[in-house]
């Protein structure tokens, strides 16, 4: 991809032209642009998400599983606010570092983890886009690297739902196309959208 495609985008990003989500997708290598409309959340949705979640600049926000980083791509390029992708998967991870570095971004910042492992404590607000779907499905698998199992789709769930009962009040949460679980009830939905057939919700911790 030509260092000009990426200075272009965050030219328009920065005079808030409406980037698609072809032209943004056309910053991730071929293989990935390919999954994009079953894989990553589009442009925008993220913008309206990443406008919730954040609040100020010192706000940290959490992608639960950001594949290639395109959430915390667009939203550091959208909205003011740090924003951090955790990722399983090693190659996704560093197609995530790659397409930050050449976006000169320092607020989108990537870790390659299991979700389960870190601490979400350190976050103010989580984004969502149906992680572990995956485990439960074969139709549109970004690979075969991960051993799926529904028994696994289950256990996550109830961490998901276990790390966000441990959050502060207050602490903000959007779901694309759910998490896979209902949300603990502490969490009230404050907002329901319906994008591209899927439901984009937004929950915060009383
Ligand atoms: C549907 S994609 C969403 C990507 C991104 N959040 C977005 O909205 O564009 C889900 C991602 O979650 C990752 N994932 C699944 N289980 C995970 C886990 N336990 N820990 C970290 N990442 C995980 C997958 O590898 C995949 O990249």
């Amino acid at each position: 991809m030509p260092e000009d495609n990426f200075k272009k985008i965050k030219t328009k990003f920065a005079s808030k032209i409406t980037v698609s989500d072809s032209e943004f997708d056309s910053l991730y290598p071929k293989h990935l642009r390919e999954i994009s409309k079953y894989q990553w959340s589009p442009v925008d949705v993220i913008r309206e998400a990443a406008d919730f979640l954040s609040e100020n600049e010192n706000s940290k926000v959490l992608d639960i599983g950001s594949g290639c980083g395109k959430f915390c791509h667009v939203a550091s390029l959208s909205v003011e606010g740090k924003f951090h992708g955790v990722e399983e998967r090693i190659h996704l991870h560093e197609a995530a570092v790659r397409v930050s570095v050449k976006l000169k971004l320092d607020s989108g910042l990537f870790f390659h983890a299991n979700m389960k492992d870190i601490n979400w404590n350190l976050y103010d607000s989580f984004y969502l886009f149906n992680p572990f779907y995956e485990h439960i499905t074969n139709k549109n698998s970004i690979d075969e690297t991960i051993p799926k199992k529904v028994s696994q789709y289950f256990v996550y769930l109830e961490i998901v739902k276990r790390k966000l009962q441990s959050m502060k009040s207050k602490t903000k949460v959007v779901t694309y196309n759910s998490f896979g679980g209902k949300m603990p009830s502490s969490y009230k939905r404050v907002r329901l959208e319906k994008r591209f057939e899927s439901e984009l919700e937004f929950w915060i911790k009383d």
